[in-house]
């Protein structure tokens, strides 16, 4: 299959959008992160996203993980892990699960503190808001 860049903006199926911008010769690499979905159910705002690919030949699908700092709106942290995949149309799709750390207030409540679920992401066309 065709090689499978993760520069760009993605869309994923909540809705939340990605743009990866910066991808180093050794794989690390930065973007911004607007979700459509709170905990808290308030507004997002633009958090910063900070990953690394794993640096395969030329006709690889990377595997990645990259953290979203939410703290200009909350305390959480979320660390998602996924690959890169390209169909026999050209069309990448990123496949990721992800864990939803929340800051919870003692230890007695650290059980349920954490989330975890999958996205998946395409490419968002430019043409799209
Ligand atoms: C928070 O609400 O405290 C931080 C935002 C969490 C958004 C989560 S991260 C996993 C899932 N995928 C998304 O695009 N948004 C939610």
């Amino acid at each position: 299959g065709r090689k499978c860049q993760l520069n760009g903006v993605w869309r994923n199926d909540q809705d939340s959008v990605m743009e990866i911008s910066m991808v180093r010769d050794n794989g690390d690499f930065q973007g911004q992160y607007l979700t459509r979905v709170t905990l808290a159910g308030g507004c997002a705002q633009i958090s910063p996203l900070r990953g690394a690919q794993q640096q395969l030949g030329e006709e690889g699908w990377p595997t990645f993980a990259f953290t979203v700092r939410w703290d200009k709106f909350s305390n959480a942290t979320t660390a998602f892990v996924g690959q890169c995949f390209v169909d026999a149309g050209g069309k990448e799709t990123l496949s990721t699960t992800w864990l939803l750390r929340e800051a919870v207030g003692s230890l007695e409540e650290d059980w349920k503190a954490t989330r975890v679920g999958r996205n998946v992401f395409t490419r968002k066309r430019t043409s799209e808001r």
